[in-house]
This record gives structure tokens, C-alpha cells and sequence, in this order.
């Protein structure tokens, strides 16, 4: 066990990693983040912020020989990053769910090898092998690339073999062929694994996107009792099979029959999990802690939330009212500290409590419209 008072070092230094950190402060760790950027939401909460590149291994190394255990909060981390850590301190989770969570091709090929239900996709890794995959998939399809993509970028919803071919000159790397899914739903799953196996999951989150980028989330998600039930085991399969030590979430689709889909894995904690902090007495990212940490995991208990992003746009016409958003009961704000509102950007989120996710929905969306109503 790596007691409270111990280094937890991060990997990463967005976001999650500041919702990490403070949430390892609450209970007497000390944090060192590692990333190739200064001033960082992570940085400015944690006791110490090492700015390297993952691809300066002597500097990877003295942050692996300061800390006692390192976690992560952005999956693309290089692997050898992570290996030259790892020979001084624990790194979790470890290399392997990072190499397969890392690019879609490999994350779709594990998926397929176990049996486990994804989407149908092709590799494309010239123009030309678009042709047969295109006839094979159906249009319309969405292309992606394999690796660093998040939030929606690098990938195009294409219609024709033309918006194909034309969509994977504009990619310009290697590439995923997906068929459209004409999804009802998205679901994700955060759960957290300890080294002994234990288990624990978070309820379901139903995911709205807006151009892509989660728009809301809420939780519990209202499914059928035994989709609940597949998505969590299938959740807790895959873990397994990944060996994953620490908090991983999965997106599904589901279908309007009830078929269930993985979309994509996320080694870390999610944005559909932030609703967490306050539904939950132990929140995802206390349970990345935990699992990391070898300290106890137990089943968290969790109330009926939802979570809405604060992107850049909401600056568009300066700043936002935050006075009316704070009158609010049972609604928190969080700002993770970045100096410039871009559109696009994740700059917070708001959570609301409620009796029903649909009422803690409605309470967040208006709470959110409140902000540029002045
Ligand atoms: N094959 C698909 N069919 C239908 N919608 C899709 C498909 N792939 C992605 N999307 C939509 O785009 C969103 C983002 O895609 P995703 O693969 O999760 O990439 P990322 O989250 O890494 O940007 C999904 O949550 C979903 O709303
Ligand atoms: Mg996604």
C-alpha cells in the first residue's frame, strides 16, 4: 500500500489531473505532474509540475526516482515514457491498456479478438483501401485516425468513396474505417480496478455530444436493467483482460433494439465521470487514487446527477455571469484555471443534483444559460 503522505506522480496535466490532484491533497498526498507544458490546470494545484517532453527520457527518469507510484491522466503517453518511469516507481496503469487504448486500430483489433462487441471497421492505410472497405462497410461511414484523436478531431462522417478518399488525403496518417452507427444512446462506464482484481463501477452516464465534444452527461442512464448490466460486465471484461490497474471508462452505443456497442476505451477518468465529485461519496477520481494507491475500493454510492462542459464559446461575449450561476442551489461550479477561453476548449463544467438525472439536467442547462443571459 502507498500510504497517504506518499508521491503520487501524474502523467499529464489537464484537467483530470488537477481534479486528481486536489483530490489526492484532500487526503495528505503529495502530487508531481509531468508534461511538456507550464502554468497547467494540474500544475497549479499539485506540489511540484516537471516540464519535459515524454520523449526526454533522463528527465522521465528523475521524476520515476522522486515519485512512489505515477498514474496518468492523458492516454498518450509514449510507451517508453512509461517504461523508463516504471523502473523506479509503479507506473499505473501500465503500458499494455496504454498501447492498445492508444490507437483505434489496435484498440478495435483487441476488442474484436475477445469476442467483445465494437463497431465493423477496416484498417486504411492507403487510398485504395478505401475501395473494398467502403463496399464492405456501407455509407454512410466515419473515418478516423488511429492515433491522437479526441473531442471529435481527425474524423470525418464521409458519404461517398470521393468524401472518403478526399476525408484520408485531409487525415493524411494511418487510418480507421468505421460503419455509421444509428445509435438511441450513449452510455459510458467508469470503473476502477485494484491489483488484487477488485472491482467498482460507476452508474452509467448517458452521453449527448454537441459537434463531437460531450455536451452532457447523466447519471444513472435510463436503460433496461439488463443493458445496465452488460454494459457494466462488459466494462469489468475488459479491464480484466487489460490487466488494468486504475480507472478506465468505456463509451458504448446502444441501439434502439437494445444492442450494445463499444465505441472507444479511455484509460483514465472521463469527462462523463466529473459528475462524480458530487453524486458520489467516493469519486472517480478517488477511485483512480485508490486503485493506484492499493488502497481499499469499495462500491461507491451515488445520487442522480448531470454534468454540462463549459467550452470557450461561453466567453464569446466576455465574461460569463457567474454571480447567477452561484444563487443556484445543488449546483457546483468547477473552472480548471486556463488563461484563454477558445472556442472549443474544456474551460469547466457545472453538475446539478436533482431528484431525476432529467431534472439534474435541466437544472445544469439552465444554469448554463444563465451565464451568457445578462
Ligand atoms: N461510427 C460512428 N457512428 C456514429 N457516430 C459516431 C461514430 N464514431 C463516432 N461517432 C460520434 O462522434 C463522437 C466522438 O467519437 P469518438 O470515436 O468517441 O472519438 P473521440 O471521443 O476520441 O473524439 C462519438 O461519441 C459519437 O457521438
Ligand atoms: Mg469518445
Amino acid at each position: 500500500m502507498i500510504p497517504p503522505g506518499s508521491t503520487v506522480g501524474v502523467f499529464g496535466s489537464g484537467q483530470l489531473g488537477r481534479m486528481l490532484a486536489l483530490s489526492a491533497k484532500r487526503m495528505g498526498y503529495r502530487v508531481e505532474v509531468f508534461s511538456p507544458d507550464a502554468g497547467t490546470p494540474a500544475g497549479s494545484v499539485a506540489d511540484a509540475e516537471h516540464v519535459a517532453a515524454y520523449t526526454d527520457l533522463d528527465a522521465v527518469t528523475a521524476f520515476g526516482k522522486r515519485v512512489d507510484v505515477v498514474t496518468l491522466e492523458f492516454e498518450n503517453v509514449p510507451v517508453t515514457a512509461v517504461e523508463a518511469a516504471a523502473i523506479y516507481a509503479p507506473v499505473r496503469p501500465g503500458w499494455r491498456v496504454l498501447y492498445t487504448a492508444q490507437n483505434r486500430l489496435r484498440e478495435k483489433t483487441f476488442l474484436a479478438q475477445h469476442g467483445l462487441p465494437t463497431l465493423l471497421f477496416r484498417p486504411i492505410r492507403r487510398p485504395a483501401d478505401l475501395e473494398l472497405a467502403g463496399r464492405e462497410l456501407g455509407y454512410p461511414a466515419v473515418l478516423k485516425t488511429a492515433g491522437f484523436g479526441y473531442d471529435g478531431k481527425g474524423q470525418r462522417v464521409v458519404r461517398t468513396l470521393g468524401e472518403a478518399k478526399a476525408a484520408f488525403a485531409e487525415l493524411s496518417s494511418e487510418c480507421v474505417l468505421e460503419a455509421f452507427v444509428d445509435f438511441a444512446r450513449e452510455v459510458s462506464v467508469v470503473a476502477a480496478r485494484g491489483e488484487n482484481g477488485s472491482f467498482i463501477h460507476f452508474a452509467p452516464a448517458e452521453n449527448r455530444h454537441a459537434n463531437h465534444i460531450l455536451d452532457v452527461s447523466l447519471a444513472p442512464a435510463e436503460l433496461p436493467a439488463a443493458v445496465a448490466a452488460r454494459v457494466v460486465a462488459l466494462t469489468r471484461e475488459i479491464m480484466a483482460s487489460l490487466e488494468v490497474i486504475g480507472v478506465l471508462c468505456v463509451e458504448f452505443f446502444v441501439t434502439e433494439r437494445g444492442e450494445v456497442l463499444v465505441n472507444e476505451l479511455a484509460p483514465r477518468p472521463h469527462n462523463s465521470g466529473h459528475l462524480t465529485i458530487e453524486a458520489c461519496d467516493v469519486s472517480q477520481f478517488e477511485a483512480q487514487l485508490r486503485a493506484v494507491c492499493g488502497l481499499p475500493l469499495i462500491q461507491p454510492t451515488q445520487r442522480p446527477a448531470a454534468m454540462v462542459n463549459l467550452l470557450g464559446d461561453v466567453w464569446a461575449r466576455g465574461e460569463p455571469d457567474w454571480a447567477s450561476l452561484l444563487t443556484e442551489s445543488e449546483v457546483a461550479l468547477h473552472l480548471y484555471g486556463k488563461a484563454e477561453a477558445r472556442p472549443g476548449r474544456k474551460m469547466g463544467h457545472v453538475t446539478a443534483l436533482a431528484k431525476t438525472p432529467q431534472l439534474a439536467a435541466e437544472r445544469a442547462l439552465r444554469a448554463r444559460l444563465k451565464l451568457t443571459e445578462a
